[in-house]
């Protein structure tokens, strides 16, 4: 904005009697775009980190750094490696199981990652990942086991040295860090204001008070933040009267399912929130990218309650530190474009961190090589029989030979070259997808079929197929036989959102955008709730011989190459009417 020089004197004046009231600031949420739900943050040295849920999605819990809370650069993976936790991923059965709800603590110079992983046949994990850098993955601990009754764990240091967790409940027990001992029995603090699942508790420890911010109602359209208070943290705790003190629930708002969050104070001593959110609108019914982190300014007052602004797409509140990309590591901002060209000459090294499996893939299945991104295929497909508990194979429980990037944008277009590919066998694909869970996704693919209309038998030919599972009744597959012209050159599938109710799949060869045709178009609402209620779209490059061959391995002949990979956003909607446009990297 142009200020005149009286009001340039004012805004001098105010600034030089009271810093702390700065110009105050808009910008635009969802500040971590995508699927990021129950963040966690904190802040460090004048340096936001926050670490977001993935449930079986490996590598697990990202950690994104910013400098001004609005750019966000994805920095490690605090879960990264098969060996932090031998055995479990191949062990989990459920699309939403795994690893959730985190809690993100510096203390004593180090990180602390606390989380639980759920879907294992003896209970609940409770894990506690360290380090003193976290933007290398390896740094990474392996996590110190513990074995909590209850999910959402918090970490919490009195200034007794005691060390504290506190999960859904709201129970609280003592941690011990080195051991995973808690303390018995636990101790209830407070069963919320009566919504359902009091859960995500936060304990922080201010102005002689503990506040226990938590979230209930559940985390659809009646989700909540409420807070109480005690002046000794295993209570008697007091609720606030205004509770809840963040939620859109009840209301016609865009951002809905509000709730869920975690407080943290700016260098210049103001407090804010990151909360989770879905873009849907009180119908809730397209939300493809699921539950989404929104930034809300927080005043909080000395031995006063906190007041947290609803969340909304377009928000002001306290001066944000001075826009900033100047943050370590080789990791993506969240909100930058993908442009990768997997070859020999132009090729990332590997594959970019921030992409995503479902599950630990089985090792070999993915490689950055000079012909392209390979991808040898799973006899599983995408959907594979995720319901079989006897069957892990098909049921895609060593992995799907998928690798995606999280959906971060309302509008975007998502391509990726398919250059070599030849199938020998029938039943040999290799494609792109909207992935929400193995139950939920649409896809196309290049792939080997019988050929009916030629006489001679085995005869076969390829072609592309569009085909979806979902929330709602899938539209019926697609078949187009890929032009003679076609064959032999690399081929771009694409899949683009135009609307946010949309996909449109389309193939083109590389080498001629022009000629594009389009093979179909599904309803985003296949990719949202249903199976993934709790997750978010993720957009990728999967290879699979759909049941054929033995044991673990497909026929020879399937392994997929992927050369030019491209995600754009085109713009981000902020209510049900206003759009701007996508970031773009600077
Ligand atoms: C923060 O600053 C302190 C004091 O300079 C330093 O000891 C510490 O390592 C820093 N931590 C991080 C994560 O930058
Ligand atoms: C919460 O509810 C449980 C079960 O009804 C009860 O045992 C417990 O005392 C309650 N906790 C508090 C702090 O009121
Ligand atoms: C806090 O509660 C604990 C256990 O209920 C008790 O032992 C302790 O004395 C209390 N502390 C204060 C300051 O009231
Ligand atoms: C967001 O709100 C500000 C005022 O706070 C306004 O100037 C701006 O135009 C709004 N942006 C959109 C896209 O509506
Ligand atoms: C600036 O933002 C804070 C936090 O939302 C709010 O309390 C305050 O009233 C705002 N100030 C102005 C002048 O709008
Ligand atoms: C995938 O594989 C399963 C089991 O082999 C099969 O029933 C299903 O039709 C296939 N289709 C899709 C879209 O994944």
């Amino acid at each position: 904005m142009r200020l005149s020089p009286i009001s340039l004197l004012v805004t001098a004046l105010a600034v030089a009697t009271k810093p702390c009231q700065a110009q105050n600031s808009t910008y635009y949420n969802p500040v971590l775009p995508g699927w990021h739900s129950d963040p966690s943050c904190t802040q460090v040295n004048g340096t936001f980190f926050c670490a977001t849920s993935t449930f079986i999605a490996f590598p697990g819990i990202p950690i994104y750094a910013s400098k001004d809370l609005v750019n966000w650069k994805f920095i490690s993976h605090a879960w990264n490696r098969e060996t932090q936790l031998p055995g479990i991923s191949w062990n989990t059965w459920g699309q939403q199981d795994g690893m959730y709800a985190p809690t993100l603590r510096y203390h004593d110079n180090e990180f602390y990652l606390i989380c639980e992983y759920l879907g294992q046949s003896d209970g609940t994990i409770g894990v506690v990942f360290k380090t003193a850098d976290p933007f290398d993955d390896a740094s990474w601990s392996d996590p110190v086991i513990f074995r909590p009754e209850k999910i959402d764990p918090d970490l919490f240091w009195d200034d007794d040295g005691k060390v504290y967790a506190a999960t859904q409940g709201i129970i609280l027990q003592e941690l011990n860090l080195e051991t995973g001992e808690l303390s018995q029995p636990p101790i209830s603090l407070w069963n919320g204001t009566g919504g359902v699942w009091p859960e995500g508790p936060h304990i922080y420890k201010k102005d002689g008070w503990y506040w226990l911010l938590i979230a209930e109602g559940g985390t659809a359209t009646d989700h909540a933040i409420t807070i109480a208070r005690a002046r000794n943290i295993t209570g008697p705790y007091e609720a606030y009267e205004n509770n809840p003190i963040l939620t859109n629930r009840g209301t016609a708002e865009y951002f809905q399912t509000v709730g869920h969050g975690d407080l943290f104070q700016d260098p210049a001593g103001n407090w804010w929130g990151m909360c989770l959110a879905t873009r849907s609108g009180p119908a809730f019914q397209v939300f493809p990218m699921g539950r989404e982190a929104s930034l809300f300014p927080v005043t909080w007052n000395e031995g006063e309650w906190p007041v947290l602004e609803p969340v909304r797409g377009n928000m002001s509140g306290w001066a944000l530190p001075p826009a900033s990309r100047d943050i370590p590591g080789d990791g993506a901002f969240v909100s930058d474009p993908d442009a990768y060209d997997f070859s020999a000459e132009k090729g990332p090294a590997a594959i970019p961190k921030h992409f995503l499996h479902w599950r630990v893939p089985r090792d070999g299945t993915f490689a950055a090589t000079a012909d392209g991104l390979r991808i040898v295929p799973s006899r599983n497909n995408l959907t594979g029989t995720p319901e079989s508990n006897t069957d892990g194979v098909m049921a895609g429980r060593l992995g799907l030979a998928f690798v995606g990037r999280r959906q971060t944008d309302t509008l975007f277009t998502f391509s990726v070259d398919v250059s070599a590919f030849a199938p020998t066998t029938p039943g040999q694909e290799a494609g792109i997808s909207v992935f929400l869970t193995q139950l939920n996704h649409i896809d196309l693919a290049i792939v080997k079929l019988h050929d009916p209309a030629k006489e001679e038998a085995g005869a076969t030919k390829l072609s592309f197929r569009m085909r979806a599972i979902g929330t709602v009744a899938a539209p019926e597959p697609v078949l187009v036989e890929v032009p003679k012209a076609w064959l032999d050159a690399p081929i771009r599938l694409e899949i683009r959102a135009e609307t946010p109710m949309e996909y449109t799949l389309a193939a083109m060869p590389a080498s001629d955008p022009g000629a594009r045709i389009v093979i179909g178009k599904a309803s985003a609402a296949l990719v949202s709730g249903g199976a993934g209620n709790f997750v978010g779209s993720l957009v990728g490059a999967y290879a699979t011989c759909n049941g054929l061959g033995s044991g673990l391995d497909c026929p020879e002949g399937g392994v997929a190459h992927f050369t030019r990979w491209r995600y754009n956003g085109d713009a981000q909607y902020i209510s049900a009417t206003e759009r701007v446009p996508s970031k773009r990297s600077a």
